[in-house]
């Protein structure tokens, strides 16, 4: 019988576009999430925390690769290292895990922790491949909606984002997933780079709304990083071809993007 893979986090944003993709390229999946999920053709649920004390074991045991999406706002550092423990112990020879632009450069408590993620999956001992990418479409939307219910808004000076589509984030996975494993490789980014003003304007014209905005200061070192672009792509990285414009006019046309 094929070794399944095992998507931690496989019921989130990304992983319901990985999921799919994995089964359509012949592979058992194996999704590790809190709440687990329905059971599907090809595709069997482990219901496991990777923050507490959950048993990982029947989620590892025989499988060989592991696609690490699994995440939140806090604890991806500890999280990671306890799948490692039981993918070592478990003899995976594919670690990928998928982390966030500026990990590394971005003094934040967050991003910090993603860069202890990587760094767990990068000191494993076990093969590994790690993809950096910037914030998904859906974030963007997601963060746009929550700063427009207030009636001023305010809007971090220099805060530049290149939006990426979950989608083409997720096939990029994939890929590395069913390659060899590959160590850091170059990051994904959208096709275009926003200020967040901008993207905040585009968002209240097509949602036919005003709103007053306040410039703001992100203060300390956290904001100087992001005035210099210390959350942007590198230099040599894999652009992203669907537009914001694109997805939010599909959100909006959909009502799911309707404020
Ligand atoms: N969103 C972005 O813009 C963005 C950009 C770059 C990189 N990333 C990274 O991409 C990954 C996936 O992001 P996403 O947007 O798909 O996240 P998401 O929609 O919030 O999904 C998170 C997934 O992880 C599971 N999960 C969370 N905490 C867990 C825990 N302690 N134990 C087991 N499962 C847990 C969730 O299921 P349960 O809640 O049922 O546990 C869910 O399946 C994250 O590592 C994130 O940092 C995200």
């Amino acid at each position: 019988m094929q070794a399944p893979i095992l998507v931690t986090g496989g019921t989130g944003t990304l992983g319901r576009h990985v999921v799919p993709l994995l089964r359509a390229a012949g592979h058992p999946v194996r999704v590790l999430s809190r709440r687990g999920g329905t059971p599907g053709d090809g595709v069997t649920h482990v219901p496991a925390d990777l923050l507490a004390d959950s048993d990982l074991n029947p989620a590892v045991r025989g499988a060989a690769t592991v696609l690490h999406l699994a995440g939140g706002a806090k604890g991806d550092d500890r999280a990671t290292a306890n799948l490692v423990h039981a993918a070592r112990r478990a003899g995976v020879t594919h670690l990928v895990h998928v982390s966030v632009i500026g990990a590394d450069r971005v003094p934040l408590a967050w991003l910090r922790s993603k860069h202890d993620a990587e760094r767990a999956v990068a000191d494993s001992g076990l093969p590994w491949t790690v993809l950096r990418a910037a914030q998904f479409h859906d974030l963007v939307l997601t963060m746009l909606t929550a700063m427009t219910k207030l009636p001023v808004v305010p809007v971090p000076d220099g805060l530049r984002l290149q939006p990426v589509d979950a989608a083409e984030v997720a096939a990029r996975l994939v890929d590395l997933t069913l390659g060899a494993p590959a160590g850091l490789v170059p990051d994904l980014a959208g096709p275009a780079t926003h200020g967040l003003g901008e993207l905040l304007a585009g968002y209240l014209a097509a949602t036919a709304r005003r709103r007053l905005r306040l410039p703001v200061r992100i203060p300390g070192r956290a904001g100087r990083a992001y005035r210099e672009g210390a959350n942007l792509a590198r230099p040599g990285a894999t652009r992203g071809v669907r537009t914001w414009d694109e997805f939010l006019a599909g959100r909006l046309r959909s009502g799911a993007g309707q404020p």
